[in-house]
Parts: structure tokens; C-alpha cells; sequence
């Protein structure tokens, strides 16, 4: 039995190795234009809810239907994790309740959303073809009964995925109320077996060329790694050589996207151009695994899971995670899940604050989403996933919860036809790498360096002085842009060097951050000292490191304070680069040494701050810094609590207010504004009560 099993796998991964293997490219299917895609998707808002009727009786569909009509529901997800009910057996399709689903949804005007089911493959698939299972690092491979049980590198498990999909693109691909398709859902764990390994190996040679290359790039020569054969290469996620670690994340990427491109074939081939495809992002957004820059590139738009699990919203993160998103494509997108008021995973899963669902909710909107969906409407009375909130509880009632979504969908009901074709428009940018995230997380030389940290150390000022950030790969278009702070940029490749060099010689300023530019592309260390090929540019260089035990003092004409976690001595080589803050007493090797610089080059400046500033010194370096490019927001200083979004386009602002704090606050605006939420109402004063929002808008002089 054993052997016929894998005879018929073997077959079928021959049949498929060549269309499958990361990398390979099958025939491309002819690539619709994406424009009538994002029109279906951005451009309006929408509400919406996870929703599982395979879950239910038929005859339950209708109640739960007109209970989402009723508070404003104009979109469902459905589909993601149902490939037991939509093929019980292997090739027996049972389509039907899919197809009833989604007539029934749409007699109460909500459309849907279809996720593929690739996530949670049937048993029938696993257990008689043991070989898709995903293996677990340790060699164990992953066991049926929960979800991603699957390998994202097995040829033959992407086969199967294949065939729903393009069966369900083929029977859904023109209904014109499915509006979209969500590959999988959330890419999480890579597999480490056979095929995995096979493909790195493969991935590799086409990458290095050679084995001597690598051995070169790799420094092998180092405690006797030299390679000799491409298998002798392993795969696995121990810390080991900083060459091969930051390979197999760019592997694991490069894996991920053939995962993903296989599913995108089924359904460009089938789906009609207006229906928009993409996938929902988890790991509370910016998580390690995989570059989202690359994945997100050949999809419609960008789609993430915006969950706060344990605590409060912290509208700082919550809101540089958005803008992130946002900066995926740089364009607006969906929140395709979002917790209703409480998760199930959290060490304490809290309910979110009265009124907290309808501010996050509204967060997201002023940060460029179009769309906010809850997981879920209601949970299965069996299965892993009981006690996470929901709008509709066991009895099929609503939850108190209900009623928050309900104000929404009538607010959104007002406001989509004024937040349509706005958008939030940035003269500043955070610059992301993921070679340097994960260069710096394989090696922290101190656990206290927290790169989400750090980032919000600079969003937070960012925000708090120009209301509206954009986070963009540090190889994006930056012309745009007054100036850019790149927080960690610790890997700069001499490409990535020459576009912000560019960037600076045009006008840009371009502030960097410690660690930056000390590995190349291979994550070898560069040879010009730190900011590597950036160095000539700033007309100085950084001499030394330090991972700090304790803050040491730090002053300059922005003020006096301290650095924290890590200091950088650095040096200037030019006489005409200034010093803008230097190390005070307190540590031999810093004292005395400059702690920033900056160097005017071209049209534009370059600026290097070698340490973590404290918030209040950091509060002033970055209003400096902005003051001097000539980057202020109307606006101004904002109550503590107070978050201000805005969003343009189309001849008109809108302006989101939110008071995210405990009490009371009222908010000057610089001109009087419509209240979008109050219509017939004009504002120069805005009011706020805890959790309390704003929709204001005002018509733009062309
Ligand atoms: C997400 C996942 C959903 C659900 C949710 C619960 O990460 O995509 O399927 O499990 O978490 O919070």
C-alpha cells in the first residue's frame, strides 16, 4: 500500500517538476489589466465579516444574512479552510452550497469575498500522500487535525492546489458577486524536508553560479565550512553562517512567492479582470518570515490581519503597521480581518475597550484602508476557535458588540462616498529593508535592540509632527518625499547605495539610523566602515560601536538628553560636515564624540544619528530635521491621545480625528470643516470623548 502511494506521488511529482519547482516558471497565463481589479476593491468602503456557512444549516443562512445587512455588512469572506466540503472525496466537487452561499448573500446586497482552502488541505489528501505534509525543522513532519499541516515547496501538494483552484476560478471566476479571491491564508511556516531542501539547493546555484562564489561570498573558509557539493549545504533554522541565514530567508521568499504564483495562474487564467486578488498578511504585520515587498508585487492589492491580542490599541503601532501596508504597494488596502472586540490566543485575551473597535476600525480608514472585515461573525459550536469574539453568539443572537459594528456600517454608509478616491498622501518616509531586519535579528549584539522599537522611536515624532507617515521599501520611488529616515538600514548593497544616492543628489534628505551600512548584499561586512558605500556621502564614518548597558548623555542644538541601547562613535572626514549631536561624559570610549552628523551633497543632505535617542530628544532632532527640509503639518501639536489622519483626493481632504486617551479633548483646526459623521454641521472646534472620532472633510482649491 505504501508503495503504491508513493508510485502514484512519483508520478505526479514528474508530471509536475518542471511547472512547480520555486523558481520555474510554468507558461505565464496573459496577465489582465489590475485596474479594473483595484476599482472593484479601493475606491469605497466596505464592511465586512469572515463568514463560514459550511459551518451551518442552510436554513440559518437567511437570519445571520439580514443580521449583517442590518448593521451594515456589504461583504463576506468565505471559502478559506473549506476544501473538506467543497471536494469530500478526491475530484467528487461539491460546489452547490458555495454557489447557494453566495446568492443568498447577495438578496441581502453583500458580496463576497473568496478565500482558496489551500491552508487547511482535506485528510484525504494527507494521509494518502503523506509526502505534502510540511516537515517541522527538527525532521517530525506536521500531523493532520489542525491547519498548515502542508509543505509549501511539495510539487505534488501544489498540484492539488492547483486543481481547486482553478475548478473554483473556473465556477466563481465571472459571478458578479464574488468581487475578489484571497490566496491561502496568512504564508506562515516553511517545511524543511526533501523537497525544501532539494529546491534551496537548486535556488542557490542559480543564485551564486558557482560553489566557489559562494564559498567567496560566504567566507567559508571560517571555522572549515567549505563546500564541495551543492547538498552538502544545509537547511535548517539554527543561527549558523550570516551568508547561508540571510540566503534561506530569501529562499524561504523566493518559495512563498512560487507557492503563491501557482494559485495566481489558476486564477488570472479563469477570474474575471474586475475581480481583485490577493492575500491577508498575518503575524500582526510586519513579521520576519518572508519579504511582504515581494510577495505583494504581483497581487492586486495588499491585504493584512490587524489583530491587538493582549491589552489596548497602541495607536502609534497599530498605526505604523497600517501605514507599512499601505506602503506594500503604496496604495490603499483591506483589513481582511480584525478581532470583534477580543482574540482566543493572547496570554490574556481582553476585550478591547467600549468604543475600541469603532476607533481601530476608523484608524485603519484614515491609514488607506478601504475595507475592515471581523473575524468572525460567529464561532463554529465545535472546533479550535470557541471563545474568540464574535458579532453573533452561540445562540445566534447578537453580541453586545453588534451594536458598536452596526454605528460603523451607518457611519460608513455616509462617509463612503466622501472618502472615496482619497488617499493618504506623505512628504515623509520610513525606509524598510528585510536584508537588514534580518541581518540584525540573527545577530543583535543586544537584546534590547528591537527593531519594531525602533521604528516606532522614529514614527512617533514622525506622527505626532506631520500627521502622516508613508513606510516604503528603501527601493521605492522616494523623489516624492521631503526626506526619509532609515531606522536600521543595516545591510546597504552598492545598488541599493547608488538609488539613495540618487535620491540625495536630487534634493532628498536622507537621515540614517544606527547600525546602517555595515553589510553588503551577502551579509558580509563591508569593507569601507560603516555606512559602508554610503560613507562618502556623509563625508564621515562611523568608528566604533557600542551596545550600551546603561543611557549615556547626548546634547546639540536640538537639546540635551541621552542614547539608549546602542552608540555609535562616529567621525567626520570633511570639514564640511557638521556635527549635530555629540556623546556627553559618562562612557571613555563616547565621551566627546559625535553622536550625529550631516553633510549637504548635491541638492540634498545626508544625516547619520548613531544612537537611540530618548523619546523628548528625539521629539526635537526629528521637529529640527523636519523644520529644516521645510516639512510641517497645519494642524500642529495634538492633545496626548489624539491621533489626526488625513486623506486627499479628488478635489477634497478628509480628516480623521480619534481620541484614543482616557479623557476628554477638544482639537483646533486650522479651518473650518464639514462633519462628515453630522452632516450639515461646520467645524473649527472638535470635541472628543474617550474613543471618539471625527469625519471631517473640506473641498481643495484646484
Ligand atoms: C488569524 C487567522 C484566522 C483566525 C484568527 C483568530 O490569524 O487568519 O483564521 O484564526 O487568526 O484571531
Amino acid at each position: 500500500m505504501r508503495r503504491r502511494q508513493s508510485r502514484l506521488a512519483c508520478a505526479a511529482l514528474a508530471a509536475l517538476a518542471l511547472t512547480c519547482v520555486a523558481g520555474v516558471r510554468p507558461a505565464a497565463a496573459p496577465a489582465p489589466d489590475p485596474a479594473p481589479a483595484l476599482h472593484t476593491a479601493l475606491g469605497r468602503l466596505w464592511l465586512g465579516a469572515a463568514w463560514y456557512p459550511e459551518q451551518w444549516p442552510e436554513t440559518r443562512w437567511p437570519k445571520d444574512l439580514a443580521l449583517m445587512q442590518a448593521a451594515g455588512i456589504n461583504v463576506v469572506r468565505v471559502g478559506e479552510f473549506a476544501w473538506s466540503t467543497l471536494e469530500p472525496h478526491p475530484g467528487d466537487y461539491h460546489f452547490g452550497w458555495l454557489e447557494r452561499a453566495i446568492a443568498e448573500a447577495a438578496r441581502h446586497h453583500i458580496r463576497v469575498v473568496i478565500g482558496t482552502p489551500t491552508d487547511a488541505p482535506p485528510v484525504w489528501l494527507t494521509s494518502r500522500y503523506p509526502q505534502v505534509l510540511r516537515i517541522h525543522a527538527d525532521g517530525r513532519p506536521a500531523q493532520h487535525g489542525n491547519r498548515r499541516q502542508f509543505s509549501y515547496a511539495s510539487p505534488l501538494y501544489r498540484r492539488f492546489c492547483r486543481d481547486i483552484v482553478t475548478r473554483l476560478a473556473e465556477r466563481f471566476g465571472h459571478d458578479p458577486d464574488v468581487i475578489g479571491w484571497q490566496i491561502d491564508n496568512e504564508y506562515t511556516n516553511e517545511s524543511f524536508g526533501a523537497a525544501a531542501r532539494r529546491q534551496f539547493h537548486q535556488w542557490l546555484e542559480r543564485r551564486f553560479g558557482s560553489l566557489a562564489a559562494l564559498n567567496r561570498d560566504w567566507t567559508t573558509a571560517y571555522w572549515s565550512q567549505t563546500y564541495t557539493a551543492w547538498n552538502q549545504i544545509p537547511l535548517n533554522d539554527r543561527p549558523g553562517n550570516p551568508g547561508l541565514m540571510l540566503a534561506h530567508r530569501q529562499f524561504v521568499t523566493a518559495t512563498w512567492l512560487g507557492y503563491q504564483r501557482n494559485q495566481l495562474e489558476a486564477l488570472r487564467a479563469h477570474i474575471a479582470p474586475w475581480q481583485f486578488v490577493t492575500t491577508n498578511i498575518g503575524g500582526l504585520g510586519w513579521s520576519a518570515h518572508w519579504n511582504h515587498y515581494t510577495i505583494t508585487r504581483p497581487l492586486d492589492i495588499a491585504a493584512w490581519d490587524d489583530y491587538v491580542g493582549e491589552g489596548q490599541l497602541d495607536f502609534y503601532r497599530n498605526g505604523a503597521m497600517s501605514d507599512f501596508i499601505r506602503g506594500l504597494k503604496r496604495q490603499d488596502y483591506w483589513v481582511m480581518e480584525t478581532q470583534p472586540g477580543f482574540v482566543d490566543w493572547a496570554p490574556i485575551s481582553n476585550s478591547l475597550v467600549k468604543g475600541g473597535v469603532r476607533a481601530m476600525t476608523w484608524e485603519s480608514i484614515g491609514h488607506g484602508a478601504d475595507a475592515v472585515l471581523f473575524w468572525q461573525w460567529r464561532s463554529a459550536l465545535g472546533g479550535q476557535e470557541q471563545y474568540h469574539g464574535t458579532l453573533v453568539g452561540p445562540d445566534g443572537k447578537p453580541e453586545p458588540l453588534y451594536a458598536e459594528v452596526a454605528r460603523i456600517g451607518r457611519e460608513f454608509k455616509r462617509a463612503s462616498p466622501i472618502i472615496a478616491g482619497t488617499t493618504p498622501r506623505s512628504r515623509v518616509a520610513l525606509l524598510l529593508s528585510y536584508a537588514s531586519r534580518w541581518a540584525i535579528d540573527f545577530q543583535r549584539q543586544t537584546v534590547r535592540y528591537r527593531q519594531l522599537r525602533v521604528l516606532l522611536d522614529y514614527y512617533r515624532p514622525l506622527e505626532n509632527l506631520t500627521h502622516s507617515v508613508d513606510i516604503v521599501s528603501a527601493r521605492a520611488p522616494l523623489t516624492r518625499y521631503k526626506i526619509v529616515f532609515a531606522p536600521s538600514l543595516n545591510v546597504i548593497s552598492k545598488r541599493l547605495a547608488r538609488h539613495l544616492r540618487h535620491y540625495v543628489l536630487g534634493g532628498g534628505v536622507l537621515v540614517l539610523g544606527p547600525r546602517s551600512g555595515m553589510k553588503d548584499r551577502y551579509n558580509r561586512l563591508n569593507v569601507q566602515s560603516q555606512p559602508g558605500p554610503l560613507a562618502p556621502l556623509l563625508g564621515g564614518r562611523v568608528q566604533q560601536y557600542y551596545a550600551l548597558a546603561a543611557p549615556v548623555a547626548v546634547s546639540g542644538a536640538a537639546g540635551h538628553g541621552t542614547g539608549r541601547i546602542w552608540a555609535e562613535a562616529l567621525t567626520p572626514h570633511s570639514s564640511a560636515t557638521r556635527v549635530l549631536l555629540r556623546y556627553g561624559a559618562g562612557n571613555a570610549w563616547l565621551t566627546g564624540r559625535p553622536a550625529a552628523l550631516e553633510h549637504r551633497y548635491g541638492r540634498g543632505a545626508i544625516v547619520y544619528l548613531g544612537t537611540i535617542l530618548d523619546r523628548r530628544l528625539m521629539h526635537a532632532f526629528v521637529a529640527h530635521r523636519l523644520a529644516a527640509a521645510g516639512v510641517h503639518s497645519p494642524f500642529g501639536l495634538l492633545p496626548p491621545g489624539v491621533e489626526l489622519m488625513r486623506r486627499v483626493g479628488d478635489g477634497r481632504e478628509v480628516v480623521i480625528i480619534i481620541n484614543h486617551g482616557k479623557r476628554r479633548r477638544a482639537v483646533r483646526l486650522p479651518y473650518a470643516m464639514h462633519d462628515v459623521l453630522h452632516p450639515g454641521r461646520i467645524l473649527r472646534t472638535v470635541r472628543l470623548r474617550p474613543q471618539g472620532v471625527a469625519v471631517l472633510e473640506r473641498p481643495l482649491q484646484p
